[in-house]
C-alpha cells in the first residue's frame, strides 16, 4: 500500500532530471500518472519507467508558458483520468548572464517558463481541485529565489515570484482544502547544474554544511511528502532541501 495509491498526479517538465524523479517517486507510492514536458518522444523512458511499476502512465505534450497548450494538456489528463489530485510546477529553465548583459529575451523566457507556466497550470487545475473540495500542489522554486545569485537575476526574481505565487494561491484555496507549497532545492546534480564551471561548483561545495550536493531523490522525497496525507496541516510553507545552505 503506498501512501498515494488511487491518486492521479501531473508533473511538469517529467523529461528528465528532478521531474523524471518525482514522477517515478509518486508512482512507487501508488499514484498514476501524467506527465508534460515540451516534446512527446523525450517523455518516452519516463512513461516506460512508471509504466513498469504498474501505474497507468499519460503522456502531454506542450509549453508551459502557453495558456492554450495547458489547456489542451490539461483536458487530455481530465479526459483520461477524471480528476488531477496533485499537480508538480517542475519545468524550468536558466539563461543566466550578469544584469548588464542579460538580452529582454532571456529575462522573459525564464520568467515565461518558471513563473507564468507555474501561474497558467495551477490555473487550470485549481477549479477541479476546488470541486473536489481536495488538491495538493507543489512548486519547484530554489535556494537563489530566497538568497539571489550573481548571474541569475532572471531564475531568482522567478523562483521568488514563484513562492510569493505558492504563498497567494495557499491562501486562496485554503477552505477549499487544497494546499499550495513550495520545494526550494540547493544545489543538486542534473544536467541543468553539470553545465556549470568546475570552479563554481567547487565553491558551492563549501558552502554546503553536509558537505555533498543533493540528488534528485532528496527533492522528490520532499514532493511526496507535500503531496501526501503526512502534510495534510501543511500549506504556504517552502521546504528547503539544500543540505543546510540556507537556514
Ligand atoms: N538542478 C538543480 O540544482 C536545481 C536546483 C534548484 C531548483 N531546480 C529546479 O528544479 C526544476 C527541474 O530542474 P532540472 O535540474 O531537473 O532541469 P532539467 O533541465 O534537467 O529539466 C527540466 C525539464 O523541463 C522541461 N521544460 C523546459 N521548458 C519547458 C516548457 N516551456 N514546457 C514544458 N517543459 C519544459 C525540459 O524539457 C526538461 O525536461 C527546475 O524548475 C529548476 O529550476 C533545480
Amino acid at each position: 500500500m503506498g501512501q498515494l495509491d488511487g491518486k492521479i498526479a501531473l508533473v511538469t517538465g517529467a523529461a528528465r532530471g528532478i521531474g523524471k524523479v518525482i514522477a517515478e517517486k509518486l508512482a512507487d507510492e501508488g499514484a498514476d500518472l501524467a506527465v508534460c514536458d515540451l516534446n512527446m518522444d523525450w517523455l518516452a523512458e519516463t512513461e516506460a519507467a512508471i509504466r513498469q511499476k504498474g501505474r497507468r502512465v499519460l503522456r502531454v505534450a506542450g509549453d508551459v508558458s502557453n495558456g492554450e497548450s495547458v489547456r489542451q494538456m490539461t483536458d487530455a489528463v481530465l479526459a483520461e483520468f477524471g480528476a488531477i489530485d496533485i499537480l508538480v510546477n517542475n519545468a524550468g529553465i536558466t539563461r543566466d548572464n550578469l544584469l548588464v548583459r542579460m538580452s529582454e529575451e532571456d529575462w522573459d523566457a525564464v520568467i515565461s517558463v518558471n513563473l507564468r507556466g507555474a501561474f497558467l497550470f495551477t490555473k487550470a487545475v485549481a477549479r477541479p481541485m476546488m470541486k473536489a473540495r481536495s488538491g495538493a500542489i507543489v512548486n519547484i522554486a530554489s535556494i537563489i529565489g530566497l538568497i539571489g545569485n550573481v548571474g541569475q537575476c532572471n531564475y531568482a526574481a522567478s523562483k521568488a515570484g514563484l513562492i510569493a505565487l505558492t504563498k497567494s494561491v495557499a491562501k486562496e484555496l485554503a477552505r477549499r482544502n487544497v494546499r499550495v507549497n513550495a520545494v526550494a532545492p540547493g544545489f543538486i546534480r542534473t544536467k541543468m547544474t553539470d553545465t556549470l564551471p568546475g570552479e563554481v561548483q567547487k565553491k558551492m561545495l563549501e558552502a554546503i554544511p553536509l558537505e555533498r550536493f543533493g540528488q534528485a531523490e532528496d527533492v522528490a522525497d520532499a514532493v511526496v511528502f507535500l503531496a501526501g496525507k503526512s502534510s495534510a496541516y501543511i500549506t504556504g510553507q517552502v521546504l528547503g532541501v539544500n543540505g543546510g545552505m540556507a537556514m
